[in-house]
């Protein structure tokens, strides 16, 4: 099977909406490169994987080590992995460094990096170097202490108007998709029309060309909280529950494991 590339990505504008979710293990991504077109190493690993408060803390090791996991055990999906917090705002020889670092440890196919027109130089930059780059717009997690706080974005016209420079400078800069995360329906809506690129929307509304969800929340995998705009699609985490629940109930009572879960004894 051939794995999908960044052309294979930018073809579906304006036709069948992306699929994307986020994988950071080898056990997930086994079981949903078969139906999604983008797997994304997010660095919401940190609070997914790592129980951090924020996506701040994640290091480059660590989305080495969780994208060779994903790059591993899949052979569909292109692979995306995000440049963490620190490892690429200082210049765009900090950002070419750590991308290839990344590209040449995991064989990813691309890296994605929040920032808006000041970060169109960094993204031209790798562009021009080899390296597919998506950009992420709008709710940017890595700028909460900056923003105050996880909030939506693109409410009145002026940030609407600055969002749409965002992006189009981005676009401009070479990257081959966009995430646009927590804005109101219009502004997605309006980006969504104005690129040539397409635009994968998280709290976005269905304006994008495509959308993504953070996989333990979808699945109902994860902690308490989720946002507003997940969707839940299983229960996980209660499914787990009740297993496990039965499982030590049954070590207790010697009931686990019974016979057919033993090797049996051959005489000669
Ligand atoms: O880190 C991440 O998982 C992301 C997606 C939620 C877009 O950036």
């Amino acid at each position: 099977m051939k794995r999908l590339n960044i052309h294979d990505i930018m073809a579906h504008k304006g036709k069948e909406p992306l699929v994307v979710l986020t994988a950071y293990t080898a056990s997930n991504a086994r079981l949903l490169d078969e139906y999604v077109d983008i797997l994304l190493v997010g660095d919401s690993l940190g609070m997914v994987v790592y129980g951090m408060e924020n996506t701040l803390a994640v290091t480059v090791p660590m989305m080495i080590a969780h994208g060779k996991a994903v790059v591993c055990s899949t052979k569909k999906a292109l692979v995306v992995i995000d440049l963490p917090f620190g490892s690429f705002q200082a210049s765009p020889a900090q950002a070419c460094e750590t991308s290839t670092s990344i590209i040449a440890a995991t064989g990813c196919g691309a890296v994605k990096l929040e920032g808006g027109v000041e970060m169109a130089p960094t993204v031209k930059f790798l562009v021009e170097r080899g390296i597919p780059v998506m950009g992420h717009i709008g709710l940017k997690p890595q700028s909460v202490n900056a923003m105050g706080g996880y909030r939506t974005q693109g409410k009145n016209e002026k940030d609407a108007q600055s969002l749409l420079e965002d992006a189009k400078a981005i676009e401009l800069a070479g990257a081959f998709a966009i995430v646009i995360e927590g804005v109101v329906e219009a502004v997605a809506k309006d980006i969504t029309a104005q690129l040539s690129i397409p635009t994968i929307g998280i709290g976005a509304s269905p304006a994008c060309d495509g959308q993504v969800l953070v996989i333990d929340d979808m699945l109902g995998a994860g902690g308490e909280y989720i946002p507003s705009f997940v969707k839940r699609y299983a229960d996980v985490a209660g499914i787990t529950k009740k297993a496990v629940s039965e499982y030590a109930k049954e070590v207790r009572a010697r009931r686990f494991p019974s016979a057919e879960y033993c090797y049996p004894y051959k005489k000669n």
